[in-house]
């Protein structure tokens, strides 16, 4: 009879095998030991765990190779599974009997210097490398995270009586301004941008299916170097027929706590482990969590007309000129990322500023039947400093007043007719908003900056790797 092989068991479903031996497929993260014992840092994707190799465990060839095997060597480790509370990682580990070297490797260039990892190296030399950097176990937690903030958002509205209905990608007109769109040749004579936002074909699917939603890449040309700007990032668009602006409110405030809520019951360890090295990181970290913890409805509610104020009192409580000048303010100015940051800095939870002037706003907004010079539009902004994350409100369901906004906006009338359509044929009033799935990501993980929360950021400088 031959001898059956260990089964091949990724270290994600390792607690379901103590006691047997199994094999593990992967890659070194790390390793120490001597010439008698190995640790083995093994990561397989799914998690980490320590593999121990004792000098007599394999021939004495193997184990000399063990010895000398780099970061990032892959390797088949097969070996006894083990609870062990002292245990690095997951408190199981494998004591090893066999190893098979898959591939060698040399030099890795992000090596583990400090207890940081990666993080030792600059920004720019880690984003060269961002197709080797995503191995690191910082990255590694924080894309998970992003897969799961995915699947609550598409799980919410699933639930919730929403049709997945895609807006393509390839459009004819502008959605969000024509200063920020990427623009290219369609075919012989005619010109093709990249879709800023899938809005206003929801508002079509939205008349033909009542709630829909759409989840995709958007691209802007936006010349901003900033910690909350991509040229390439994901929204999500909800859009619902026979809403207003205050139940597209209520909509926004269920659906993130419900993202969140998720997302910190599935990785609260690990969002706790991605930022913090120093004690005033810690300190952050831990207030970060109650923070997410509390976000649950009813969040703030502020008028725009409210936040102008609190941004002046901001202001003049600064002794900075520089800041001074960063957050001049006046009714009619839209907000900057400064103005956002100094303001949600106050909140604990996300905040709703609506009733932004029309005259900053897309061409598509509702105007208040009471102040015309007012949009129902909101914006969400997450707290800590964050800023927005979800942009949304009701749509002028009007065909005078849409068509006298588009041609304000000097936008190509030639490539709305069908847009105008929907407000020719049983228009109804309407709204819906959009998440940037990056800025979320970056809020909930606590992090810096938007670049490490995509797998492969675009920005100014960067089309590659
Ligand atoms: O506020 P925005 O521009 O709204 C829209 O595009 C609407 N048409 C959405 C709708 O009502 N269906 O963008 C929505 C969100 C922002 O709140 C932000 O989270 C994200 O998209 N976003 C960006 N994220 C990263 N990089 C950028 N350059 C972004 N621009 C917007
Ligand atoms: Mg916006």
């Amino acid at each position: 009879m031959s001898e059956t092989k260990p089964a091949w068991v990724r270290i994600e479903n390792l607690k379901d095998h103590v006691g047997q031996t199994v094999t593990l497929k992967g890659w070194l993260a790390n390793k120490r030991g001597s010439g008698k014992v190995q640790f083995l840092h093994l990561r397989d994707g799914s998690g980490y765990l320590q593999c121990v190799l004792g000098a007599h465990d394999v021939d004495a060839d193997t184990f000399e190779r063990v010895k000398h095997l780099q970061q990032e060597a892959s390797v088949e480790v097969t070996g006894l599974v083990k609870a062990d509370e002292r245990a690095p990682y997951c408190q199981m580990e494998l004591q090893a009997n066999g190893i098979v070297i898959v591939g060698e490797s040399r030099d890795f260039p992000i090596q583990k210097k400090g207890k940081g990892g990666g993080d030792d190296h600059d920004p720019g030399f880690l984003m060269d490398h961002r197709h080797l950097w995503m191995r690191d176990r910082r990255q590694w937690l924080i894309l998970r995270v992003r897969a799961t903030i995915i699947k609550a958002i598409r799980d919410y509205f699933d639930d919730h009586g929403f049709l997945l209905v895609d807006s393509p990608i390839f459009t004819a007109n502008a959605c969000e301004g024509t200063t920020t769109l990427f623009e290219t040749k369609w075919f012989d004579d005619s010109t093709a941008y990249l879709s800023q936002s899938g809005q206003l074909y929801q508002e079509a699917t939205a008349l033909a299916f009542g709630k829909t939603y759409c989840f995709g890449p958007t691209f802007r040309a936006e010349k901003s170097k900033t910690r909350r700007h991509l040229n390439e990032f994901w929204m999500v668009e909800p859009e619902v027929a026979f809403m207003d602006m205050w139940a597209d409110m209520d909509l926004a405030e269920d659906f993130l706590s419900t993202i969140v809520q998720k997302a910190l019951a599935k990785h609260e360890n690990e969002i706790a482990e991605i930022l913090p090295s120093t004690p005033e990181e810690k300190e952050w970290m831990t207030k970060h969590l109650d923070v997410l913890r509390g976000v649950k409805a009813p969040f703030h509610r502020i008028s725009y007309d409210d936040a102008v104020k609190q941004i002046e009192a901001i202001r003049a409580e600064k002794t900075d000129e520089e800041e001074k000048k960063l957050l001049d303010i006046h009714w009619g100015m839209d907000f900057g990322s400064p103005h956002e940051t100094e303001l949600t800095k106050r909140y604990d939870k996300p905040i709703m500023v609506y009733g932004f002037p029309a005259a900053v706003k897309a061409f598509y907004m509702k105007k208040d039947p009471n102040r015309p010079e007012v949009a129902m539009g909101f914006d969400v902004l997450a707290p800590e400093g964050y800023g927005e994350i979800i942009g949304g409100g009701q749509r002028e369901d009007n065909l005078d007043l849409l068509q006298k906004e588009v041609e304000r906006h000097q936008l190509d009338v030639s490539s709305l007719g069908w847009y105008f359509d929907l407000r020719k044929y049983g228009s109804v009033p309407h709204a819906g908003f959009g998440l940037g799935v990056e800025r979320t990501v970056a809020w909930v993980c606590g992090l810096h900056h938007v670049r490490e929360t995509i797998p492969f950021a675009r920005t100014l400088d960067r089309i590659w790797p």
